[in-house]
């Protein structure tokens, strides 16, 4: 007998699409009835794998307000959950937890004329979600979004970050950070480096100061454990909910 996972917990989602970025990144889009969410929030997604349920956290990286759902993922050598969504074809069925979780969203980040968000890899997903809506572009003067990936083809969702730019223009900063190879557009070095050499900011066009500035962090843990701590050196602090600094931040494992 089957496992069916609990009705009032877990939407039965329908796959419309599993597209593929490169070998090893994939975008998964899903229609299903789950609850509303905030933008930068996470679900879970699942499969009942061998009579279990196994899931895991993934953040949305549709707005709130746009379907299908999306979610973008890398395949994980081994991965219990990835190895099996790697093989979802349009009309399979994914579970999708209703109620979204998590604290990577703009009503915890207090105000600011400059938003920084500094992402590696999958994890510029949640930022996507973001600043597709309204609010970051009503809130803050100017925004800098980094990606930070080995090789140039991992920089994904160009078409999205181009529109991005088309329609705010001065006021958005786009800034790809490929590690492993050189290309003649990417800054080629990590994220805490970038910035303790300033390289970061001379090519967003402005300081990153604790006056001036708020910023997100989300993905590898070591980069966002070193990025605070490059960032604390220079007077910005962890954001807290009875203590607001200037970091706030989602590990993704
Ligand atoms: C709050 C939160 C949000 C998350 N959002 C996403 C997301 O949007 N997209 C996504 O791909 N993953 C995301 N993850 C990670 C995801 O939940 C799974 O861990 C991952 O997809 C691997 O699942 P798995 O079962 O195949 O392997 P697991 O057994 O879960 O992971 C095995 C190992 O793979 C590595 N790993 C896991 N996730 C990643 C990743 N994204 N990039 C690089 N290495 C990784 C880690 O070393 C981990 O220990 C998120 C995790 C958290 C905690
Ligand atoms: N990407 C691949 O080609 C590849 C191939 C096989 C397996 N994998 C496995 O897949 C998983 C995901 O790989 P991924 O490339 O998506 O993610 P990742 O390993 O998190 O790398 C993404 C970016 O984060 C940087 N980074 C890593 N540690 C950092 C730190 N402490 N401070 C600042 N920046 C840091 C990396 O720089 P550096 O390049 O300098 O580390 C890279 O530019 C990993 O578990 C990896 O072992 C990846």
């Amino acid at each position: 007998m089957s496992l069916t996972p609990d009705p009032l917990r877990w939407a039965s989602g329908t796959v419309t699409e599993l597209h593929p970025w490169t070998e090893r990144l994939f975008s998964v889009r899903v229609e299903a009835d789950v609850a509303p969410f905030l933008a930068g929030q996470f679900t879970k997604l699942g499969l009942v794998i061998d009579g279990e349920l196994v899931s895991r956290p993934y953040s949305y990286v549709n707005a709130p307000d746009e379907r299908p759902l999306e979610f973008y993922f890398v395949t994980v050598p081994g991965g219990p959950l990835t190895s099996r969504l790697v093989e979802l074809q349009a009309g399979d069925s994914l579970y999708v937890m209703k109620r979204a979780s998590g604290f990577l969203t703009l009503n915890e980040v207090p105000d600011s004329r400059y938003l920084w968000q500094l992402s590696t890899g999958t994890a510029i997903g949640p930022f996507l979600s973001q600043l597709k809506t309204p609010e970051p572009w009503q809130r803050f003067e100017r925004i800098v979004l980094v990606h930070a990936v080995r090789l140039a083809r991992e920089l994904s969702f160009r078409e999205t970050i181009d529109e991005l730019a088309a329609r705010h223009g001065n006021r958005f900063r786009y800034i790809p950070v490929v590690s492993r190879e050189t290309t003649d557009f990417a800054l080629q070095t990590r994220i805490p480096a970038a910035i303790g050499d300033g390289s970061l900011e001379r090519r967003a066009g402005i300081e990153l100061t604790p006056q001036d500035s708020q910023v997100m962090i989300c993905g590898n843990p070591d980069m966002v454990r070193d990025t605070t701590e490059t960032l604390r050196a220079r007077g910005l602090e962890r954001n807290r909910r009875r203590r607001p600094g200037h970091i706030t931040v989602e590990n993704y494992w």
